[in-house]
């Protein structure tokens, strides 16, 4: 067999603009769309003029709407956009690689050798494709920004990039050499499997340099290969749950797809399983075929690992789907700790898990479904956290209500509740526990009457105002007739933010809230190219937009630090993925500035910084992953750039040479 059928989709990630969601169900905003002319909204650059007078609505709209005075509180030099093979930080500033693609994590890691890797040596070794970073300090409860875990995700698997092309195969094969080929496919898929999942890195500075704690004792991998989860809450132990492997439904060998995350008031910290429908062939049929269906599982997957393992077969196996998609919370400071799947907190494609403690004592957490047309979630904790007793939160995210946002063309964010016996989510409608609930999390949001988003990927919580914002990636599906007031381009490739507003100003804003506000805080693409219909301070530099939103860190001023993933659409804008930073009010509010770009091919993930936010960790995901790209000829062998060494996944730290805080 060859790589063509370990990944079956080359184009990225095309599956996750495949509409899944046919839900009818459409927010006044759509229907009031619906009686605009096709000629009315064409001909109107940003807004319709049934949106202009909303955006008059909600203080000041779009961030052009903000005083025009270039009062920014960035200092630096931005960086040109342009396509390179490498990366590039602002003047100033040091770049440094810490961690690649398999460096050794766990004690006995063998050293790296990409044309003889093995499942056990991947198990030992930092995995592939990076993206969430936290950075926990040590030791535990310290503010420390020296010394530290680094805990980062491991998304996927490129195999075209991680394997050599195999020798050719013969015409007519014996049926010892298809045995041998099958046996080393298997150990391909094997090295995948353990390539994603977790790791848990202890590092430390010296001087402005970062460098990795050879073995540290908390230093620890979690694979979808090998770690068993456990799982809690209302969807633990349920028949929907119970697999031939766990007939009680109470664990899962392994997390998937862990795209991005977040760090809990007591110090654990949770990964988002993200698109976990790409790993499951078969075609799905009986009680969970529709289920499966809107969930994208329809026999198509990207990569055929039901052709080795039974278990993503759903043909065999009908119930493993339902035990991905979750919420995962582990304790880096135990490197024996169980991950724990939350099912209180909804199943569908987790892009992260933005944690806020609110005024009252309970948690909050956002998180984003990212799939075209699909829905922005929150959590909240029916208790209190409690800062004296830490044991006490252990459980704390397996009881709460789990709301699905509504956005009204007003400007109001209604947040609707998924709580099974309310509305629809009776037996009437097929739901017939809480466990019904989450495991369906999507349909229970249709049917409640959520606003179908342009991709929600990170949602980050402003710690000065309280604002919480969402990076809506794109949608180049979002037809003319489906616009609203929160959704306005058709035809969305660029992405924009939104910014949600709870009642209440800074520690005071009530996250439990069931009515926000919101507002559109950019509309991303190249406002110099009227086509692309961007919108930001009308300062901007030339340098200053940017394609795609995805990963979002604030610093402690309260300043947004955005990370992009364009995906194909590198080619189309010609500037790499990187971080761009701006204030989110003042003066300088939406006023964008370039700072870091990524090599070719690459998203860029975390970021993450360090308490005293003079250190920023990105996660370089996919580098060289382009059209064509492959092992042997790669689009760039980034960061190491030897003949023969593949590019490599990594971390980068970056800091302010001779110190200080970051973005001055
Ligand atoms: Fe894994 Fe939605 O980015
Ligand atoms: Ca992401
Ligand atoms: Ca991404």
């Amino acid at each position: 067999m060859s790589d063509a059928r370990l990944k079956e989709d080359p184009a990225g990630e095309d599956l996750a603009h495949e509409r899944v969601n046919p839900s009818a169900e459409r927010p006044l905003g759509a229907i009031m769309d619906a009686r605009l002319t096709r000629r009315e909204v064409l001909t109107s650059l940003v807004l319709s003029p049934v949106l202009a007078t909303f955006a008059e609505l909600v203080r000041g709209g779009l961030a052009h709407a903000e005083p025009a005075a270039g009062g920014s509180t960035l200092g630096f030099e931005e960086l040109e956009g342009r396509l390179e093979k490498f990366h590039r930080v602002a003047r100033g500033y040091d770049a440094k690689v810490l961690l690649s693609w398999g460096q050794g994590v766990v004690s006995g890691a063998p050293s790296f050798d990409p044309y003889a890797q093995t499942p056990d040596a991947q198990e030992k070794q930092f995995g592939y494709n990076n993206d969430f970073i936290a950075f926990m300090p040590l030791p535990r409860g310290s503010d420390h920004s020296d010394h530290g875990l680094l805990c980062v995700n491991h998304e996927y698997a490129s195999p075209e990039l991680m394997f050599p092309r195999d020798p050719p195969s013969e015409p007519q094969p014996s049926p010892e050499e298809r045995l041998q080929e099958r046996e080393r496919d298997r150990s391909k898929v094997e090295v995948m499997l353990a390539a994603h999942g977790h790791s848990v890195v202890e590092i430390k500075k010296t001087g402005d340099v970062w460098q990795t704690v050879p073995n540290g004792t908390y230093n620890r991998r979690i694979t979808t290969r090998s770690t068993k989860c456990r799982l809690s809450g209302p969807a633990a132990g349920h028949d929907r749950m119970k697999t031939f492997e766990d007939p009680d439904g109470l664990w899962v060998k392994g997390t998937l797809n862990n795209c991005s995350g977040g760090v809990t008031p007591w110090g654990t910290v949770v990964i988002a399983e993200e698109n976990f429908d790409f790993y499951f062939s078969g075609k799905p049929s009986g009680s969970e075929l529709a289920n499966h269906l809107r969930y994208g599982i329809k026999g198509k997957p990207r990569w055929n690992f039901g052709d080795f393992f039974e278990r993503f077969d759903v043909e065999r196996e009908t119930s493993e789907p339902n035990r991905f998609g979750w919420l995962v919370e582990y304790d880096p400071y135990d490197p024996q700790s169980v991950p724990v799947k939350r099912t209180a907190l909804g199943r569908w494609n987790h892009e992260g898990a933005a944690m806020v403690l609110n005024k009252d004592g309970r948690v909050v957490v956002y998180s984003g479904d990212d799939r075209v047309y699909e829905y922005i979630y929150k959590f909240v904790t029916k208790n209190a956290f409690d800062a004296k007793d830490l044991a006490k939160n252990k459980d704390l995210l397996d009881e709460g209500t789990l709301y699905a946002a509504r956005f009204e063309d007003d400007g109001t964010l209604n947040w609707r509740p998924l709580v099974f016996g309310q509305g629809r989510l009776t037996p009437a409608f097929g739901f017939h526990s809480q466990a019904d609930v989450v495991i369906e999390a999507r349909r229970a949001a249709d049917l409640m009457g959520a606003t179908p988003m342009d991709r929600p990927e990170d949602v980050d919580i402003n710690p000065v105002t309280g604002r919480v914002y969402a990076s809506l990636t794109n949608n180049d599906s979002r037809d003319i007739d489906r616009l609203d007031a929160v959704n306005p381009r058709y035809d969305n490739r660029f992405g924009h933010i939104v910014e949600m507003i709870p009642p209440g100003e800074g520690k005071d804003a009530d996250h439990a809230a069931d009515s926000f506000k919101w507002e559109i805080f950019i509309l991303a693409g190249n406002p110099r190219d009227k086509k692309h219909r961007a919108k930001y301070h009308p300062d901007l530099s030339k340098h200053g937009w940017f394609a795609c939103p995805d990963n979002l860190a604030f610093d402690k001023q309260g300043r947004i630090w955005i990370a992009t993933d364009q995906g194909k659409r590198q080619g189309e804008t010609k500037i790499g993925d990187g971080l761009w930073v701006c204030d989110t009010t003042g003066p300088g509010r939406a006023l964008t500035r370039h700072f870091f770009s990524g090599p070719l091919g690459a998203e860029i993930c975390g970021p993450c910084l360090t308490p005293d936010n003079t250190t920023i960790f990105v996660a370089v995901q996919h580098p060289g992953e382009e059209k064509g790209s492959n092992f042997e000829d790669p689009a760039t062998r980034w960061p190491d750039f030897k003949n023969g060494m593949p590019p490599r996944p990594s971390v980068v730290a970056i800091v302010k040479k001779g110190g200080g805080v970051l973005g001055t």
